[in-house]
């Protein structure tokens, strides 16, 4: 088997193909023989050597990667209910950059036969339409017609939010950083766009929503946390789920000045402000979510369900064999791509 594998932090020349046996399934796992691997903005920290999960269940070295699709090629003792031969996809706390990949069962779902997706975009589903799900529908009493601003929407989490939002029948807001993102973002259902490398977008907000907005996603950091919060209505939530600003675009290579500057200009809030404003904050991460299976599996039916039924897009993708790795990486950290990245294996 052929898997990724990163010694230490650093840039995309620590991204190592190897080659080993392939790995034997415990009682309660599946062997999958890897289709494709999505490639998701968490991978980058984790090859910096800046996730906190990361560092605290694997360390060094570590195999990123947090979905996959590919078949099933050997049950544990205990697996039940999938069978060897199953087209499946899945999710896991990191590894999935791998040809071959032990999982819990219960973290892998059957491909219907004629479903709607390919095995290339179940690849790129889990991790991004679980975040959104878990963000919107697990920790926010949702309504229909709330008014919710989404930063970088045109993206892999960004496009998730808008048509997730939509189905809820909520008012979607989309600010995407370039203008070739704004048809992706109203192919994604987005009521309107703020195209930020054209217009102020602060100034556009307060046109779209004078009162301020129910819900803002922001996955920015520093650059926008604060003015998110200011730009809530009352009662409003702040989701704060990434820090993507932090990192400079090009290089590979972390800029230190940049992330200590950066992580000083993090907003503290403070609940006795908080309760004054009647706001409040919203944070989490999905890798720190997996004793939570029955969070995951709730949202996990849902959107299968959602997706079988036509209401969720194919994720446009854009395709690298893993020994290309870096090149997906480098699109990825370059803030310009749309859609998702897979990573394709050959067998
Ligand atoms: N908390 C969680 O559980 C969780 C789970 C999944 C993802 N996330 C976070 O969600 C965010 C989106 O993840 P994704 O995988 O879907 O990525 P993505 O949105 O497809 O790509 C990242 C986007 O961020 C924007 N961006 C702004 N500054 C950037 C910079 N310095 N470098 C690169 N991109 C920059 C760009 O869009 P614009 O220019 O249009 O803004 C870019 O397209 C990331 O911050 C990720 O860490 C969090």
């Amino acid at each position: 088997m052929k898997k990724i594998v990163i010694e230490r932090p650093g840039g995309y020349q620590r991204l190592k193909i190897i080659e080993l046996a392939p790995p034997k399934p415990r009682d309660n796992e599946v062997l999958v023989e890897v289709f494709a691997a999505g490639v998701n903005f968490a991978d980058i920290f984790i090859r910096l050597g800046l996730y906190k999960s990361a560092k605290e269940y694997v360390g060094w070295p570590i195999t990123p990667g947090f979905e996959f699709s590919g078949t099933v090629l050997n049950c544990g003792r205990d697996v039940s209910g999938i069978a060897e031969g199953a087209a499946v996809f899945g999710l896991t706390r990191f590894g999935a950059y791998a040809s071959h990949l032990c999982v819990p069962a219960d973290q892998v779902y059957s491909i219907a036969e004629n479903s709607k997706f390919t095995a290339e975009q179940w690849a790129a589903f889990p991790a991004v339409f679980l975040t959104a799900y878990h963000g919107l529908f697990q920790n926010i009493v949702l309504r229909a017609g709330m008014k919710i601003l989404v930063h970088s929407a045109a993206g892999g989490v960004g496009g998730a939010l808008l048509q997730l939002g939509k189905i809820a029948d909520c008012r979607m807001t989309a600010v995407v950083g370039s203008s070739h993102k704004v048809d992706t973002a109203l192919a994604f259902g987005a009521d309107g766009v703020i195209d930020k490398s054209k217009e102020d977008l602060w100034a556009k907000a307060e046109e779209i929503c004078p009162d301020g907005f129910d819900v803002v996603f922001d996955a920015n950091g520093p650059a926008t946390l604060q003015q998110s919060y200011r730009h809530l209505a009352s009662n409003g939530k702040l989701v704060a789920y990434g820090f993507h600003t932090m990192l400079s675009t090009h290089g590979g290579f972390p800029n230190y000045f940049k992330l200590i500057y950066d992580y000083f200009r993090v907003p503290r809030f403070n609940p006795l402000d908080m309760t004054g404003d009647n706001k409040s904050l919203i944070a989490f991460n999905l890798s720190f979510l997996f004793h939570r299976m029955d969070l995951l599996e709730e949202a996990m039916q849902d959107l299968v369900n959602w997706v079988e039924k036509g209401k969720i897009q194919a994720p446009v993708l854009q395709q690298y064999p893993v020994e290309k790795v870096a090149d997906a990486h480098r699109a990825l950290e370059s803030g310009k791509m749309v859609g998702k990245l897979i990573l394709k294996f050959s067998h």
